[in-house]
């Protein structure tokens, strides 16, 4: 099937009951450690809407992209990452939760986002210094020293966070996972991957702390650990809670693979429920070029590798996360163990109802991302990261509007479109998602 083809498919009605949904391990039900069950294996990961009305409020696109993406078929849907302080945002867009203000919305929200026994969990996160210099001038970082490399200069130079803060940061996590459970919100997600705050004090590059909070990889994982515990008690026994964590950052002296095993080891001791794995930082981004399905073709299934290496070592579910685009390589991975979840993010925002069809209609095509290009190519160059993540914000835009996704759009209209909508802040490196 081609790119197009799948296109024009989208939102068409699958005819009811044409097979038989045992005939897939894709299918199958998981029951958590907490002992929630979901219904199948598709995980759509976490992608900023970018939808956030006034004051980082959620809004009736957030509704209806949800409801889309819950009647489309998926087991669990993880929102796109939500700040606990508005003051500290990651992008442009971003909801922010510090308090019941918006608790209204958040209730259509998660209604929406929990229609045909779908379940959608709240990405909790903050950017720590990985919040652009045009929404912020104040970021917070377990330690002083700014984003290194060529997009440096689009971060302010970060406060090192005082033990007061610390506290108060834990405590706002705490506070946004229980009003995300209060609204029906039915699991939660500690954003601790991609270079945010928990991944800066995870690193032993970006954490020169010489307190309890630094230094042996049990101090750098404390604030992790403290996170957890305070969601956990947020929420209690019987919710939900996953984390998102870094394979490894990609960056020499960065985390990496043998402490992230530790710490998995450590979380799935304190209770966790999930895993979802990814990783990178921002020397080293997953959504690496614009290269759409010529580099998910050679890349495959990302961290395929190191969920080799977990295998065996946690009875936790895993998510891994990244690169899977048909049926087989599904199939495949959950087969060998490597993962229980399908971890899956950019195909959904082009055919929301991927599930569906391969679950019910055994769909057995592949989906291509497109290369994404404003045709131009310096302006390729200079915003190749923001390109291709405007280009898919503009999509899920498409969606929450009603309107079918549209693979014609070309990466000028995404630009333009990431423009009018948060103005020249958007053209600042948003934190590159999903890196390895
Ligand atoms: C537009 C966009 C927004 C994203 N936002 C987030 C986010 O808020 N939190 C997060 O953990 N990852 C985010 N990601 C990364 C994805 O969750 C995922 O790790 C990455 O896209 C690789 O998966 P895929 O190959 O299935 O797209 C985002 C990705 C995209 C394309």
């Amino acid at each position: 099937m081609d790119v197009w083809k799948v296109g024009i498919m989208i939102n068409d009605t699958i005819a009811a009951g044409a097979k038989t949904t045992a005939m897939t391990p894709i299918a199958e039900p998981l029951t958590l450690p907490c002992g929630v069950r979901v219904k199948n294996r598709f995980y759509k990961s976490a992608m900023n809407e970018a939808l956030a009305g006034r004051d980082c409020a959620p809004t009736e696109e957030h509704v209806r992209l949800y409801r889309t993406w819950a009647r489309g078929g998926a087991g669990v849907l993880v929102t796109g990452n939500v700040m606990v302080d508005r003051t500290q945002l990651g992008e442009p867009g971003n909801v922010a939760v510090e308090d019941e203000r918006d608790l209204n919305m958040l209730r259509r929200w998660a209604a929406a986002g929990t229609e045909h026994g779908a379940h959608c969990w709240m990405q909790i996160n903050h950017p720590g210094r990985q919040s652009p210099i045009t929404i912020n001038p104040h970021p917070l970082a377990p330690s002083t020293g700014g984003v290194d490399g060529e997009y440096g200069r689009f971060f302010a130079e970060p406060t090192e966070l005082t033990h007061e803060r610390i506290r108060d940061i834990i405590r706002r996590f705490a506070a946004t996972a229980r009003i995300a459970k209060k609204a029906g919100f039915t699991g939660v997600e500690i954003h601790a991957a991609h270079g945010y705050l928990i991944n800066q004090f995870l690193s032993p590059l970006d954490n020169r702390r010489a307190d309890e909070y630094g230094g042996s990889l049990e101090n750098r994982a404390r604030f992790l650990f403290d996170v957890f515990d305070a969601v956990r008690e947020a929420v209690g026994s019987d919710f939900p809670v996953a984390v998102k964590l870094n394979a490894q950052d990609g960056v020499p002296g960065g985390f990496g693979e043998e402490e992230s095993i530790w710490v998995m080891k450590r979380l799935e001791a304190r209770g966790v429920d999930l895993i979802d794995v990814s990783g990178g930082t921002y020397a080293k981004p997953v959504i690496r070029t614009n290269g759409g399905a010529a580099e998910d073709r050679r890349r495959g299934v990302y961290f395929t590798d190191f969920a080799r290496r977990v295998k065996g070592e946690l009875t936790v579910p895993v998510a891994l996360t990244g690169g899977f685009r048909n049926a087989a390589d599904m199939e495949r991975a959950l087969d060998e163990g490597i993962t229980q979840m399908i971890g899956i993010a950019r195909p959904l925002a082009l055919v929301p109802d991927l599930p569906n069809r391969i679950i019910r209609d055994r769909w057995d095509g592949s989906v291509e991302l497109p290369r994404v290009t404003t045709g131009i190519k310096p302006l390729d160059k200079a915003f190749v990261g923001i390109l291709v993540i405007s280009w898919f914000e503009l999509q899920m835009n498409r969606i929450a509007r009603g309107e079918r996704p549209d693979l014609r759009i070309g990466g000028l209209r995404a630009l333009m479109f990431a423009m009018r909508r948060h103005g020249p802040a958007s053209l600042a490196p948003r934190r590159r998602k999903g890196r390895q």
